[in-house]
């Protein structure tokens, strides 16, 4: 049986950014081919009309006939155990899909190659950037039209403010599309090939400069672009170091195919070389080693069951160190109360199963009974530390939310601050009033329809929403300034959180300029600042 040492080693943890639509779901559906989790491309594939109102995920989930809430696959690759971590997408992007991002220690950022860069990956970026975890990038789509790939390097190096390092090389795109050139291997993965139906791709080991060989491959056109293209990006791209991979400071790039299955094993088998075993996590006092004996985890997400008759919630932790064992006392600081963690799972890529133990790098689930609040810190009694906590993501839309019946206030103010608590929404209130009338936040729109829900099916509260046209938040940073003084836009607001700190909400980023305009005293605070 493996040591605890050894468990840990082998555990890769990584989320997969993208915007909707650019192949996360059918490149996650590949790796779990190749592990051998799911038997045949197409199984958890399959689009119902309605795709767009759940997330892949979920889709991928119901496909399979499992339960929809789960928040990572795990699975066996070559000897590794793999966690992917989902960040949802389309509607229900949310700031769960932010706070799990807290939990990876990579990710894989898939771009579609016609599209390039899309909101939904950049915002996903700041997250991932904001904590230097290694970014991998698998642009997709290469059996299409596609952008120049020289272009897509340059967008992310611009746009992200990295560095990039193709690991491969596109050989033409869509109806041309030859395969791709491997720079380290110096060898040509053909495209053709896989198309006779060969599961396992063989690559062409090719000298670059046997005209013949390379005429047979991929004719004489592309031949002549590729090796022109070669050169220039062996004189002129960054040169390949880990440690600035590593780092989050490069990122190397892989061009394929995911619904062709198209370079996504050779991508799989690089990622997993290049990443590490789960990384240290910092505490308020000290850095926890993944390898400690001792079992830490911080909750990174709860999620409260939308089904009226269970009123339960899972909350997700992240396992930092040691081994988390079923039945075992642990220490919950927040609480500062020992407790069984109960109904432990995790979600193996066949099923949610209960399970009896859990290494450092592993994602679990556990029963919530209403104790645990995002950020939390669990560990073993008389381990000293608490984790740094989740940063609050700053609220991308904004409505203002009134209760309508007085007999119900006490529901009201109940339900929207349990709801803001449990970290499904943010609420702030106007200077001087009370609950009755509350900004709601949120990062996206679904979680509004998730407040209606829970506020009527569990505190039986129903209430008038106006939808603000807001969309930028900031804390005023400037000691002893009464805001109340401040020269602003009329559409600007002046608000408070739940800690009664004031922040400006603008409309747009002209009114936030504006205001600094007029108030040369003025500091603004960005969310998004503590770091895990
Ligand atoms: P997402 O999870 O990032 O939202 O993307 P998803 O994998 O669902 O892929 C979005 C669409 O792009 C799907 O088509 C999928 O088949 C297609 N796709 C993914 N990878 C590739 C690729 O390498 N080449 C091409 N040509 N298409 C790709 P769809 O029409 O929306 O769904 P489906 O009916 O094909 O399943």
């Amino acid at each position: 049986m493996a040591t605890m040492q050894e468990e840990i080693k082998r555990r890769r943890t990584f989320a997969i950014i993208s915007h909707p639509d650019a192949g996360k779901t059918t490149l996650t559906e590949k790796f779990l081919l190749y592990g051998g989790a799911i038997q045949s491309a197409g199984a958890v594939k399959g689009k119902s009309s309605d795709r767009h109102a759940v997330s892949d995920w979920m889709e991928l989930e119901k496909q399979r006939g499992i339960s929809i809430t789960s928040s990572v696959l795990q699975f066996e690759y070559d000897g590794y155990c793999i966690n992917i971590l989902d960040t949802p997408g389309h509607q229900d992007f949310s700031e769960d899909t932010y706070r799990t991002l807290m939990a990876a220690d990579s990710a894989v950022m898939v771009i579609d190659a016609a599209k390039g860069i899309e909101p939904q990956t950049r915002k996903l970026f700041k997250v991932c950037a904001m904590r230097d975890i290694p970014i991998f990038t698998f642009i997709n789509k290469l059996d299409r039209e596609a952008q120049d790939p020289f272009d897509l390097l340059d967008e992310l190096e611009r746009e992200f403010g990295i560095g990039t390092y193709p690991m491969n090389w596109p050989i033409g795109c869509g109806k041309e599309f030859k395969g791709v050139f491997d720079r380290q291997n110096r060898s040509i993965l053909a495209y053709d090939q896989f198309h006779a139906g060969r599961r396992k791709i063989e690559a062409i080991s090719c000298d670059i400069t046997d005209t013949d060989q390379l005429d047979t491959l991929i004719g004489q056109t592309a031949r002549e672009t590729l090796v022109e293209q070669v050169e220039l990006l062996d004189v002129a791209s960054f040169d390949f170091d880990l440690e600035k991979v590593r780092h989050g400071k490069l990122s190397p790039v892989f061009f394929g195919s995911a619904l062709n299955n198209f370079g996504v094993e050779s991508f799989l088998q690089a990622f997993l070389s290049m990443t590490t075993p789960p990384l240290p996590y910092h505490t308020e006092e000290a850095t926890v080693d993944p390898f400690d004996n001792r079992f830490s985890a911080f909750v990174f997400k709860i999620q409260a069951n939308m089904n009226k008759m269970h009123r339960d919630r899972i909350a997700f932790m992240r396992i930092c160190s040691g081994k988390f064992e079923r039945g075992k006392e642990y220490y919950h600081l927040q609480g500062n109360k020992t407790t069984r963690l109960s109904q432990p799972q995790q979600m193996m890529a066949q099923e949610r199963e209960v399970i009896e133990e859990a290494f450092a790098g592993d994602i679990i689930g556990v029963f919530d009974p209403g104790v645990f609040s995002i950020g939390d810190t669990i560990t073993d009694p008389g381990m000293k530390v608490q984790f740094k906590g989740i940063p609050t993501f700053a609220p991308e839309h904004f409505a203002l939310v009134e209760q309508v019946d007085s007999m119900k206030r006490k529901q009201f103010a109940k339900g929207m601050e349990q709801i803001a608590r449990e970290g499904a929404i943010q609420i702030f209130f106007y200077p001087g009033t009370g609950m009755e009338r509350v900004v709601v936040g949120v990062v996206g729109m679904l979680q509004y329809d998730v407040l209606e829900h829970r506020m009527l099916t569990e505190y039986g509260v129903k209430y008038r929403k106006m939808d603000m046209a807001h969309s930028l938040i900031r804390y005023i940073d400037t000691p002893d300034l009464d805001p109340a003084s401040l020269k602003l836009s009329d559409s600007t607001i002046w608000v408070k959180d739940v800690h009664d700190k004031d922040l400006l909400i603008f409309d747009g980023e002209w009114a936030m300029r504006w205001a600094k305009e007029k108030n040369p005293t003025l500091i603004l605070r960005e969310f998004n600042t503590a770091e895990q």
